[in-house]
């Protein structure tokens, strides 16, 4: 897979959010920075509790009640966090889409599929005669057999694997420049997975659109995703291309991850879950916020909180990432 070298329709810059709390302010992100460029996808990887989501919401203004955010979130050049609520809502309905782990909660039950998606794209400027025909058209492109039929239909009458689909549908009506697609497939079955990751692919490939892919699962990430940043407590703790990351990651986290992530091939080891439970950044000890569960920490982890720096072609943030130690 290639990287393309255009503007980036996504940069988040140090990107910091703290809750607001009765004695001091609860950090849960800490200088995030990562970038897609247009027709890249890119993945966003960790466990639950590292701080994908926030990270992913804060690109649609969408942050926590009561946070504050500091560092830039730009789209296509724009800042986001500097953003008045109309051009917020602008943004929302031409140039960014986002796509939920579960479609029930994108779609009001009682309405049916033809009048959430015609109403989308009267909202990105779709003249009125012209909403049902390309209703059809979206339905049609995330392979919904009879797409006209479907449009009369209601949400409960489609599983969630089809129901997905439709959210799909919808999120490209203003044929968006970034997709930020939040554990899109995590609430499906393996089957329905790997047809909307397919319908994903495909989509990017003939569109071009840029996508953040969120996803716990490395598995996933390394199939869809042309890079990848590992996240933890907070912070981005590796980067680099996907081949890279999986072939030869540097950071203990990373090389945990795809220890427990299972396997098909004959003859691959059993899973090795990483020990511990992850920890959010503001309950992490002072040094590296993985040192209670690395098999690596040695004192000095404790005690310096480790920066992300090249590694080869990669950017790590561990403290004994060039002595090779995930090997
Ligand atoms: N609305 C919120 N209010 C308070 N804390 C939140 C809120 N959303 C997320 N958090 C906290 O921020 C951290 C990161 O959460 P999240 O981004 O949802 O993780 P992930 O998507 O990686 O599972 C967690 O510690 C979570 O408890
Ligand atoms: S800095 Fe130390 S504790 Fe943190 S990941 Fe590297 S070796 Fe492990
Ligand atoms: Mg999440």
């Amino acid at each position: 897979m290639t990287t393309p070298s255009t503007t980036p329709v996504l940069e988040i810059d140090g990107l910091g959010v703290r809750l607001p709390d009765d004695r001091s302010a609860r950090p849960i992100l800490d200088g995030v920075s990562l970038t897609v460029r247009p027709g890249e996808t890119v993945g966003l990887v960790g466990e639950s509790g590292s701080g994908k989501s926030v990270a992913c919401r804060s690109v649609l203004g969408l942050l926590p009640p009561g946070a504050r955010a500091e560092g830039q979130v730009r789209v296509s050049g724009r800042d986001v966090l500097s953003m008045r609520p109309r051009e917020l809502a602008g943004l929302r309905a031409r140039e960014v889409a986002m796509v939920f782990q579960d479609p029930r909660a994108s779609v009001n039950p009682l309405r049916r599929v033809g009048d959430f998606l015609t109403e989308g794209l009267r909202a990105c400027g779709t003249p009125a005669e012209r909403t049902t025909a390309r209703a059809e058209e979206l339905l049609d492109a995330v392979g919904i057999r009879d797409p006209r039929g479907a449009l009369r239909r209601f949400p409960h009458q489609f599983s969630g694997g089809m129901l997905q689909r439709v959210v799909i549908a919808a999120a490209l009506a203003a044929e968006p420049a970034l997709l930020l697609a939040d554990e899109p497939t995590t609430a499906l079955d393996v089957t329905t997975q790997a047809e909307v990751i397919a319908i994903l692919a495909r989509l990017r490939a003939e569109r071009g659109t840029g996508m953040l892919f969120v996803t716990h699962d490395l598995e996933l990430a390394s199939a869809i995703c042309d890079r990848v940043y590992v996240m933890y407590a907070g912070r981005i703790v590796e980067t680099g291309s996907t081949d890279e990351l999986f072939d030869r990651p540097r950071h203990p986290y990373t090389a945990g991850l795809l220890a427990s992530t299972p396997r098909i091939e004959a003859g691959a080891p059993p899973p090795r879950p990483i020990q511990g439970r992850p920890v959010s950044l503001s309950e992490a000890p002072p040094g590296c916020a993985f040192a209670a569960r690395c098999p690596h920490a040695v004192p000095r982890c404790a005690q310096e909180t480790p920066v992300l720096a090249p590694h080869g072609d990669a950017l790590a943030a561990c403290l004994r990432a060039e002595e090779g130690i995930t090997l």
